[in-house]
């Protein structure tokens, strides 16, 4: 495949400028640690001193009313925006705020934002496979023939993503709901640490919804993930540990019967609901 080998020759040339693998440190604590972030825009503060961590491996749900600050977090720690105070680490190695977007992500914090962007005329493998050429550590052995334990993988995130049938169609078939899976599955393949996800529901069926539940869920354990989401119906069969973001600070954290019964979160959020 043209496209493949491209990218395959521009390794070799650059492969020079392929980092060490500097793997997170979470021996003595959290896989992500905020501190007293503060984020102004013209003079509002979208931030306003938030306190998060995230453990390794655990599965967060984040849930707040429109403009709370959440899609502002994971641009923050993401490194597409820079705080105005505060501290963001990744383990207790890397300070992510004297790194750049690509740094970050090389170090295995994948972000899923809403629009899937599969490559529609290549196949459900061929995506998979474009996207684990963008992990540094298998890009620089990646050849025309593809090595048996990058076939298992690909075949292992098929199965995660319920899209073993469809491999060899076009992605550009898939539903709405598949092509999010499918990309969910193109940030697995480049074993994130840290998996990001913004509103992942919208627009799906009911089944859909089901199966991506599942899907968030399988992935606990193995890598953390933290998601967004407004559908409260979705939150409850996937949550855990849920953290209500309000005025972009923490306004209750602990399970989704706890903050749910949560007076202040009752005003100022689930109150419509309730
Ligand atoms: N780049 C920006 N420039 C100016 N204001 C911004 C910028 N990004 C976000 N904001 C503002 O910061 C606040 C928080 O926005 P954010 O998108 O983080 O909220 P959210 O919790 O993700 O909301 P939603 O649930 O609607 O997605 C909003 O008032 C928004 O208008
Ligand atoms: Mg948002």
């Amino acid at each position: 495949m043209s496209i493949m080998t491209e990218l395959a020759n521009r390794d070799q040339v650059f492969s020079f400028l392929t980092p060490t693998d500097s793997p997170v440190d979470v021996r003595h604590g959290p896989i992500l640690y905020m501190e007293d972030v503060n984020v102004s825009f013209d003079g509002f503060k979208a931030i306003n001193n938030l306190n998060l961590t995230i453990d390794d491996g655990e599965l967060r749900c984040i849930i707040g009313p429109n403009g709370a600050g959440k899609t502002t977090m994971m641009d923050i720690i993401t490194g597409k925006t820079r705080p105005d105070t505060g501290s963001v680490w990744f383990g207790s190695r890397h300070n992510l705020l004297q790194m750049n977007e690509p740094d970050i992500a090389s170090l295995g914090i994948g972000r899923k934002f809403q629009k899937p962007t599969v490559f529609e005329a290549l196949s459900v493998f061929e995506n998979l496979e474009l996207a684990m050429a963008a992990d540094k550590r298998v890009f620089p052995t990646l050849t025309a023939t593809m090595k048996p334990e990058h076939r298992e993988r690909i075949d292992a995130v098929l199965e995660t993503i319920h899209l073993k049938d469809l491999r060899d169609h076009p992605a550009g078939i898939l539903s709405h709901g598949q092509k999010q899976w499918l990309e969910i599955g193109m940030l697995l393949m480049q074993r994130p640490r840290l998996l990001l996800v913004d509103e992942p529901v919208a627009g799906m069926t009911e089944q859909e919804m089901e199966r991506t539940a599942e899907l968030l869920t399988s992935l606990t354990g193995k890598q953390s993930v933290v998601v967004v989401e407004h559908d409260m119906g979705f939150v409850r069969s996937i949550a855990r540990k849920v953290t209500v973001l309000h005025q972009g600070s923490v306004l209750a954290e602990g399970t989704m019967d706890q903050v749910s019964n949560d007076p202040e979160v009752i005003k100022v959020y689930l109150g419509e609901d309730a």
